[in-house]
């Protein structure tokens, strides 16, 4: 199950209810699954002061953090619109600090999984060799 696409998205479908998003209502759900096949979940978290809002994937990856995860082997997001979600580029580069480049992101379009790799959603991403100096 855990890296199935389509049960992945429908983990993630059964949290939008629990999305906090008052004020765009847009909600967005995600879940992430860890190099032990363990499951975790988010949503996004807005805020009245808008710039302290969190996105579902981050929530999502956080909480497998927390857990003790350190390494996420597939992301699933679902969200309310009807058009097809792109993480934003916070949440990828967040994804590039514990997925691999050949890390599916499942997305929905029309209902559909729509698979794109990391290495597609952040090609070149900064990363820690690059902290090193010479
Ligand atoms: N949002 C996410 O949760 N994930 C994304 O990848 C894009 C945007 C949320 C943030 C905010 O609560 C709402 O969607 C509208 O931007």
């Amino acid at each position: 199950m855990a890296t199935d696409p389509h049960a992945l998205l429908s983990v993630a479908r059964e949290c939008l209810d629990r999305s906090y998003a008052p004020y765009s209502r847009f909600q967005v759900a995600a879940a992430v699954v860890d190099d032990r096949g363990r499951v975790f979940t988010g949503v996004n978290v807005e805020n009245v002061s808008y710039g302290l809002s969190m996105c579902a994937e981050r929530v999502a990856i956080f909480c497998a953090i927390a857990a003790g995860a350190r390494a996420i082997t597939a992301v699933a997001v679902a969200a309310s619109g009807a058009d097809l979600l792109s993480p934003c580029g916070a949440c990828r580069q967040v994804m590039a600090e514990f997925a691999a480049p050949d890390v599916p992101v499942y997305c929905e379009a029309a209902g559909e999984p729509h698979r794109w790799l990391l290495s597609e959603l952040l090609p070149n991403a900064f990363a820690a060799p690059q902290l090193r100096k010479g």
